[in-house]
This record gives structure tokens, sequence and C-alpha cells, in this order.
């Protein structure tokens, strides 16, 4: 029986991770990267999301590919052949990558995640069930640099992106990750999950939802910051808020005080006005025409768009 390879490229650095919580805390106005949502309650809340009626974006995009992933692999295959890997960035359990093997016939299956011991389980049980696929995890937090070694990752690769994570990146930042995904196809293509500009009112309830599941998982990253710096934030004296910006076109969650307050840990403090907010994270929408042009500064060609009926979100390849 083949088992997968695994492999950590950076170490995890709990002190680094905790330096950056402290420093966001510290700012003028106080900002915490999104990545603090996602310990293990975050990320079951995070899937609870996915199952709410309000948030579109998982069962719109799985919809996407069960209508088009055979039109998909048939285009993947006529820009890149036969032989490339599967990069799946953010794999987490590797679901999404694995209902496109049949389709795709990857040569090589590589998942990305922040750690390799996200990948472990999921992907011994996917290797069973896909047992002729050569499969790679990979511990490495892209958001700071994509780069894997060629090893790893032999001959052209098709880069697979789902899920819209793309839209915690301002412009500058994705363009980046996008140029650096771009190196490392070598040659291949790109396959990229895009949620799309819309109506105010069916973005803020996707991230306001009315049982509160949206706002459990934003005051989850103040318990985990307890954990992480020590902190002695208490959840019920702050409020969760998303608001659609529409001149920046993007959701921006923040944790509200809900009175004047100080949060401490060892070696410091912050203190809150009544109503003074935390940043949690930007979720940035785009139209199709902005997003062709994002490709385009990150050296990608020829875009192929497949949509919804209600265009609410869109997968796009690119070569
Ligand atoms: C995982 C970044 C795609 O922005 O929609 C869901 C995270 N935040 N509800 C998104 C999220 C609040 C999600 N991404």
């Amino acid at each position: 029986m083949p088992s997968p390879d695994f492999h950590q490229l950076q170490s995890i650095d709990p002190a680094a991770l905790a330096d950056e919580a402290r420093a966001g805390l510290l700012r003028p106005t106080a900002s915490v990267s999104p990545k603090f949502f996602y310990d293990a309650l975050g990320s079951r809340l995070f899937d609870a999301i996915t199952e709410l009626d309000e948030y579109y974006p998982t069962r719109t995009e799985a919809a996407i590919f069960a209508a088009h992933g055979a039109a998909m692999a048939k285009a993947v295959q006529a820009r890149i052949g036969h032989g490339f890997s599967l990069v799946d960035l953010g794999a987490g359990d590797g679901a999404k990558a694995a209902r496109l093997f049949p389709l795709l016939q990857p040569a090589r299956y590589v998942a990305v995640d922040i750690s390799v011991d996200h990948l472990r389980q999921s992907m011994q049980r996917l290797q069973r069930e896909h047992p002729a696929l050569p499969m790679v995890g990979v511990g490495l937090d892209f958001s700071q640099r994509l780069h894997l070694p060629a090893t790893l990752c032999p001959g052209p690769a098709l880069v697979f992106y789902p899920g819209s994570s793309i839209g915690n990146f301002d412009a500058e930042a994705a363009v980046r990750l996008l140029r650096e995904a771009r190196a490392l196809s070598a040659g291949g293509a790109l396959l990229i999950g895009v949620d799309l500009v819309k109506d105010q009112a069916t973005l803020e309830v996707a991230y306001d939802d009315p049982l509160g599941v949206t706002a459990a998982f934003n005051l989850n990253l103040l318990r985990h910051l307890n954990r992480l710096i020590g902190s002695d934030f208490d959840a019920r004296q702050w409020q969760h808020r998303a608001r659609y910006d529409v001149a920046a076109s993007r959701i921006e969650m923040h944790l509200l005080a809900r009175e004047a307050l100080s949060v401490r840990w060892p070696g410091g403090e912050r203190a809150f006005a009544a109503g003074e907010a935390v940043h949690t994270e930007n979720s940035y929408k785009w139209t199709l025409p902005a997003f062709d042009a994002l490709l385009r500064d990150a050296g990608w060609r020829d875009p192929l768009h497949w949509t919804d009926q209600r265009q609410a979100f869109a997968v796009v390849l690119a070569s």
C-alpha cells in the first residue's frame, strides 16, 4: 500500500505567532490576521458556516464544479496535457480536490496547508481511496511566500486555489501570491475560486447570519488569542460586526468593544473605548473584468470563467 510523503517546510513557531498577534493588538487600529480564526474550534465553526443558507460561496462553488468539472478538465488537458501535478493550496481535508481526481487525472497530488499535521489523517484516507496516485503533503504558510522545491512538485502543475480564499488578500498581496503560483506552475495552469461583487444585503447576511455562527467564528478568535498570548479577552464584552465597503469591494469583519475596557497579557495591555474595534478580516469581492486584470498583472493569460446562473461566484482557469 503506497503512503503519502509528508514535509513541513517551515517550522511553526508559536513565539513568532504570539509576537505577531501582540503587535496587531497594539497598532493604532487594532487588527489581527484572519489566520488566527483557525484553531480546532474555529475550523469547525467555519465548516458550520458553510452549511448556512446565507453563506452561498461554498455550495455555489461546489455546484459550479459539479456542472462544469468535465469542461474544466478538458480545458486543462488542452492547455497543459497529461502528467501534471495538482497543487492544492489550503487543502484542508482535500475533499474538493479529490472530487476532481477522476476528471483531471493528475500524475501527482500535492496538498499544501499551514500545518502538515492538518493533512496527515485525511491524506492517509485519500491515499487508500486512490492507491495509484502519488501524494505529497506539505506544511507551508503560503500567505508569507509560496515556494516549493521542484523535487516535491516536478513538471508542470495545475495550481488549485478554491473557496475564494484569495479574497483575504488585498490586490497587491493577491498579485504577489498569483505570481508565485505562476512560477510554481512551471508553465502549467491555475484553477481558482472567486467570490463576485453583488448586492450589499446578500453579502452582509452571508457574514452576519441570523443563527450567529459567523459571530461565534469571529469571537472565537479572542479565545484563541487568550491561549496564544495569555490575554484576558472576555468574549461577552465584544460584538461581531460585518460590513460591506462598496468602494473597497470588501466585507470587513470587526469585533467591537461593548464598553470601555482593557485587555491585559503578560508584558502588555491595550485599552479600548466603547465601540472601538479589532479588525479581524477583509474578504474582497471581484468583478470578472477586475479579476482578469489582476491575473494579467500576475502574468497569467487566457482566463476562462465558469459561473452560476446568478453570477454569485466564479471558477477561473488561466495559463
Ligand atoms: C475562507 C476566506 C473564503 O472570506 O468568505 C467566512 C472566511 N469569514 N465567513 C470568506 C469567512 C467569515 C472565508 N474564506
